[in-house]
This record gives C-alpha cells, sequence and structure tokens, in this order.
C-alpha cells in the first residue's frame, strides 16, 4: 500500500491523525497505536468485508470483540443500548477503544457510546461513506436522534484517530457518492481554499466517474479544511464551526417535511446550497453569475438544485424554526459574501427570505 496522506487535527483533548489511502484498513500500523487494552469494532453489516480486514489486523493484541449492526444504521437508543450491552457484558474497561465502521450515522452513533461509557472511552472514525469521510467522522460531533427530532442528544467527542480507506468508496452506491460530494462543494463555497469551488466544478466528471486521484483529491481537501475549522471552533461557540451548515438550514428542514425517507443529506444540502445562494443574491451579497455557477456545479455533480415539489414557503419557515443553530428564537442563516467567503447572519430579511422561499432557489431561472 502506498503511504497514506496524514493530515493532523488540533483539538482540547490533544492532537489527532487523519490517515487517508487505499487499503488501509488492512494495515495494522494504522490501527494499532490508537487502540487500548481493549477493543470493540462496531460496524454497519454492510460494510462486513472492512470489519472482516480491521479484525485480522488486529488479530493477537489483546481483547478484540466485534458487533455487527443492521444495516442502515439507526442512531437510536435501542442501538447505543446494544452497544452498552456488549461492553459490559464483555467486561470492557475504561481504557478500551471503540472502532466505528460504517457511514456517518455508524461514527454518530459509536462516537456517542464512547462519548458516555464509564464517562468515556477513546475511540476510532473509520468512515466508509464519502459523505462520512468528508464531514461526520472529523470534528468530534456524536450524536443520536430523538424520536422528535434528529441529533438532538449528543456530545463533543473527539476521535483518537479518524483512518479513510479510499477502497470503501469503489462499492458505494452511486447516490450515496453523489450525496459526499454535496459536502465537497459545500467546502469549496466556505472555503475557496486555492480555487477548490472552480477545481470541484471541473473535475464533477472525473469525481462522479470515481477517478481514484479525484476523489483522494476531494477528500484531502475536504478534510483539511474542516479539520482547520475545527481548530479555530471546536466546540462551535465563535461562529466558525457553524459555516459548515451553509446549506444546512433548508436541507434539515426538506429532510424533516420528507419524513426522512425520500431524498438523502447531501440530496437535500445540495438543494439548500443553491437556496442559500439565491437568498444571498437576493439580499445583495452575492453576485448573480456566482450564484447562477453554484446551481450549475450542483447540476453538473447530478444533485437537485431545487427543493421538491409542493414544499410551500410556510413548511420551511415552520421547520426551519427548530434549527440548532437558532438562539432564543431567532433564525440564523449562513449566507455566502462570495464563493469562498460565507458568513453566519441573525434574523435573515424576512421579506427576501420568502422570494427565496417561494422561488424555490428559483434565481435567474425566472
Ligand atoms: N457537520 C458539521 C460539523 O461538524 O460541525
Amino acid at each position: 500500500m502506498a503511504a497514506p496522506v496524514e493530515l493532523r487535527v488540533r483539538a482540547s483533548g490533544g492532537e489527532y491523525p487523519i490517515y487517508i489511502g487505499s487499503g488501509l484498513l488492512g494495515e495494522a500500523d494504522y490501527l494499532l497505536p490508537h487502540l487500548g487494552a481493549q477493543a470493540l469494532l462496531v460496524a454497519d453489516a454492510a460494510v462486513a468485508d472492512f470489519a472482516g480486514a480491521i479484525e485480522r489486523a488486529c488479530s493477537g493484541r489483546g481483547q478484540f470483540g466485534r458487533l455487527l449492526l443492521p444495516s442502515p444504521v439507526a442512531k437510536t437508543a435501542a442501538s447505543l443500548e446494544r452497544i452498552y450491552t456488549r461492553l459490559i457484558e464483555g467486561g470492557y474497561s475504561r481504557d478500551c477503544t471503540l472502532i466505528a465502521l460504517g457511514g456517518g450515522s455508524a461514527g454518530d452513533l459509536v462516537g456517542y457510546a464512547a462519548a458516555t461509557y464509564q464517562r468515556g472511552v477513546d475511540f476510532i472514525q473509520a468512515p466508509t461513506t464519502l459523505l462520512g469521510q468528508v464531514d461526520a467522522s472529523v470534528g468530534g460531533k456524536t450524536a443520536i436522534d430523538h424520536p422528535l427530532g434528529k441529533n438532538l442528544i449528543g456530545a463533543f467527542h473527539q476521535p483518537r484517530a479518524v483512518l479513510i480507506d479510499l477502497a470503501t468508496l469503489d462499492s458505494l452506491p452511486e447516490r450515496e457518492l453523489r450525496a459526499g460530494l454535496a459536502e465537497v462543494l459545500k467546502y469549496g463555497l466556505i472555503a475557496d481554499a486555492d480555487g477548490f469551488f472552480d477545481w470541484v466544478q471541473g473535475r464533477a466528471r472525473d469525481l462522479l466517474g470515481r477517478d481514484p486521484g479525484a476523489l483522494a483529491e476531494a477528500v484531502r481537501r475536504s478534510c483539511g479544511i474542516k479539520a482547520e475549522i475545527v481548530q479555530a471552533d471546536e466546540r462551535e461557540q465563535t461562529g466558525a464551526r457553524a459555516l459548515l451548515n451553509l446549506g444546512h438550514t433548508f436541507g434539515h428542514a426538506i429532510e424533516a417535511w420528507q419524513g426522512y425517507g425520500d431524498w438523502n443529506h447531501g440530496e437535500a444540502v445540495a438543494a439548500g446550497l443553491v437556496m442559500a445562494a439565491d437568498f444571498s443574491w437576493r439580499s445583495g451579497r452575492l453576485g448573480l453569475d456566482d450564484a447562477v455557477r453554484i446551481r450549475g456545479a450542483v447540476e453538473a455533480l447530478g444533485l437537485p438544485s431545487a427543493p421538491p415539489a409542493g414544499m410551500q414557503p410556510e413548511d420551511f419557515l415552520r421547520l426551519m424554526g427548530r434549527d440548532k443553530k437558532n438562539r432564543a428564537g431567532v433564525l440564523r442563516l449562513i449566507v455566502l459574501n462570495g464563493i469562498g467567503r460565507a458568513e453566519l447572519i441573525a434574523d435573515p430579511d424576512p421579506d427576501l427570505l420568502h422570494q427565496t422561499l417561494a422561488a424555490g432557489g428559483g434565481l435567474a431561472r425566472g
């Protein structure tokens, strides 16, 4: 295996590596240094083959257990209890390490189990979806859902290491690949380091065609931007980290309106990015040409550039009112002052917001 790329994240509890390479999960060198005396691998059953590779790489070292969860992994109290039960029955103590293998849901769930079991144990993120690799696995946000809302129960708990095996993307369903590309594009919009937005737009066909070099570069640059933002605002206190939610206020409303069953997160965020661009243009922050370019990039990645038919402005306003970014009942929104220049604003102009919602991010279409 070629040596992986290594990025570092400086967090309050210490620094940790993000390794990015192909075939990493079968390599003891990147796993063993981060494991305690006991380790429990908790994996999405859909990636059981990769679980086998990790198990072989760790064979012969201390206690090593494996728990496969039904796919898709549910971020529920019931799933959490299964992990706790396995840990307690297996006699796992405070110096154990959990390994989260799967998409963003597996990472969030296992991370939250690690944050809370015996008041906190170590864990490793081994994300197997593009969305998990470029976003959820880095930065220590862990959570489960409550029947009344997504990600409402959670904790900040940084991993000991993030192992991104690009080989996992070979078998990723097409739709999930595109969902991850929505988050990649988002990084180009909030931090256009070295023209990343243009790069993503220009390599859209290669990314969709799973060109290994293009995907490796997309993951490396996205994780680099995420690491910088997390280092600047680990607990989302200054507003810097909130910028990662560009397009998400609209996107979360779309997901909730659909009952989390139709579009996936990345698809909803993609439409949300175009709506955020539309609002930024209407409020005089973003040029129309840039807003139209953003819509073009979303479409080039095969993602939806408008909300689902039938979703009304009132639906958006009701659901956006529940966003976790809001403070004291005041809506907060991420806007663009240019490509690569995002800003968190409070109390967006209601008339302009209504225009965006009524136009469905329509920009210059009409
Ligand atoms: N996914 C947004 C964040 O990590 O803050």
